[in-house]
């Protein structure tokens, strides 16, 4: 049997990408660290990756998979780039502004790189494509890393300053704004795990780095709301599912309590008032099978081995539902170059996403990431996340067949689905 899931009218479809993930040439903290790092990361791949990720993967063992360079020419491909969206029935386009362009300098503004990001506006209204964007994906101007980046006590007033900036200049094309994206996925790589810039491994710093991100989140709400009330703003919040085999066990309760308090109850409070809505990047499903120990039955993985558990949308919208606001999934994706996988995910998760809105979750849309294949952090490019398949040489564009099935969906604004 299959049934017909529909979806409401006015849905909005879209893709995400971060400008220091697809635009290329950057110069910025990432692109530093990159070139210091390159050589390392290679070396460290097969021993992170294992043997049958390096046959699939051999460029995992070249430098030069870690430099983002050119990314997948982004900057000066986007028209073309969007002509694809569109093709492809997408209704909203999600991007980020690359601080680093458009203040090169402390307090100096580049209006050639303020223009590029019109013309990127222009174009999606062209398209007729709603622009959701971003003002902070993880990367940061030179100036600033040097200064302490997140974690220095100036850094929400060189956010405000910034974002009074964009807000001023583009304000007129944009409606809805992600502030800030991930900022517990954020601290926890570069400030406590030490593997993004600037590599610490440092509680202080990382709550610092927490503490500035949410309060600069509270700050640019402001900014826009003031320029225009009927903007929409909220910032990109990753939450993954977690859950005990052990109905009983205390620490397992505890290790999930604290993890919903940091990034979810904490985060929310101390935003409150200054989300119009809620934006969910959901990735990750984590299984507790003895005490504090996390083990996946990861029945079906991506490329990164990450277990793909569709059900988890479901129990964190859930959870999301009692905030009462409306909910854009701001990311969900996976790494799968020989695209084998990604329609099912796709068709999985919106199934799940359904469900948790007829029980009450207002989700207005939904964002695949990515559009593109990018430049995946200190992964570097093998993960494939795009529903497009970038030729890393030729910076050829092929669409993936998953795509054509997820445009189809946005198309109809329904699928079927099978029982
Ligand atoms: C980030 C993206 C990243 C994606 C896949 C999210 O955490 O916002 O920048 O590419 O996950 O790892």
């Amino acid at each position: 049997m299959t049934q017909l899931v529909k979806f409401p009218k006015s849905f909005f479809w879209g893709t995400a990408t971060s400008s220091h993930q697809v635009e290329g040439k950057n110069f910025n903290d990432w692109s530093k660290w990159e070139k210091e790092n390159a050589d390392r990361l290679a070396l460290e791949a097969e021993k992170k990756w294992g043997a049958e990720q390096k046959k699939a993967f051999p460029e995992m063992l070249d430098p030069k998979n870690y430099l983002s360079e050119k990314a997948v020419s982004h900057y000066l491909r986007f028209e073309e780039d969007l002509d694809l969206a569109k093709y492809l029935n997408q209704n909203a386009y999600r991007f980020s502004i690359e601080w680093s362009l458009v203040e090169p300098e402390e307090g100096k503004f580049n209006e050639k790189e303020i223009l590029h990001y019109k013309q990127l506006l222009l174009a999606l209204e062209e398209r007729k494509i709603e622009p959701f964007v971003t003002l902070w994906h993880f990367s940061l101007p030179l100036w600033l890393s040097e200064k302490g980046g997140t974690a220095c006590r100036e850094f929400p007033k060189y956010f405000e300053k910034f974002t009074s900036k964009i807000v001023f200049e583009l304000g007129e094309k944009v409606k809805f704004w992600i502030t800030i994206n991930e900022p517990s996925i954020y601290v926890a790589n570069a400030y406590l795990k030490g593997f993004w810039p600037p590599q610490r491994k440092n509680w202080w710093l990382a709550y610092k780095s927490y503490r500035n991100l949410l309060l600069s989140h509270n700050i640019a709400y402001k900014i826009i709301k003031e320029k225009n009330s009927s903007s929409q703003v909220g910032f990109a919040n990753n939450i993954a599912f977690l859950e005990s085999k052990l109905k009983f066990c205390l620490l397992n309760k505890l290790a999930i309590k604290i993890y919903y308090e940091l990034v979810e109850k904490r985060v929310y409070i101390f935003t409150e008032g200054h989300n119009d809505f809620l934006g969910l990047n959901y990735y990750f499903h984590n299984l507790f099978k003895a005490p504090l120990k996390i083990s996946n039955e990861n029945k079906e993985v991506n490329d990164l081995g990450w277990e793909i558990f569709p059900q988890g949308i479901y129990e964190v919208l859930k959870r999301l539902k009692k905030y009462n606001l409306p909910v854009f999934i701001t990311e969900n994706g996976l790494a799968d170059a020989t695209d084998q996988k990604r329609e099912k995910f796709i068709k999985n998760h919106l199934f799940w996403m359904k469900k948790a809105m007829e029980e009450g979750t207002l989700v207005r849309g939904y964002f695949h990431w990515s559009l593109l294949d990018n430049f995946e952090w200190d992964k570097g490019f093998w993960p494939r996340f795009g529903l497009v398949e970038v030729d890393r040489e030729t910076g050829e564009r092929r669409i993936r067949k998953s795509a054509l099935f997820y445009s189809k969906i946005a198309k109809e604004n329904q699928m079927e689905m099978e029982d």
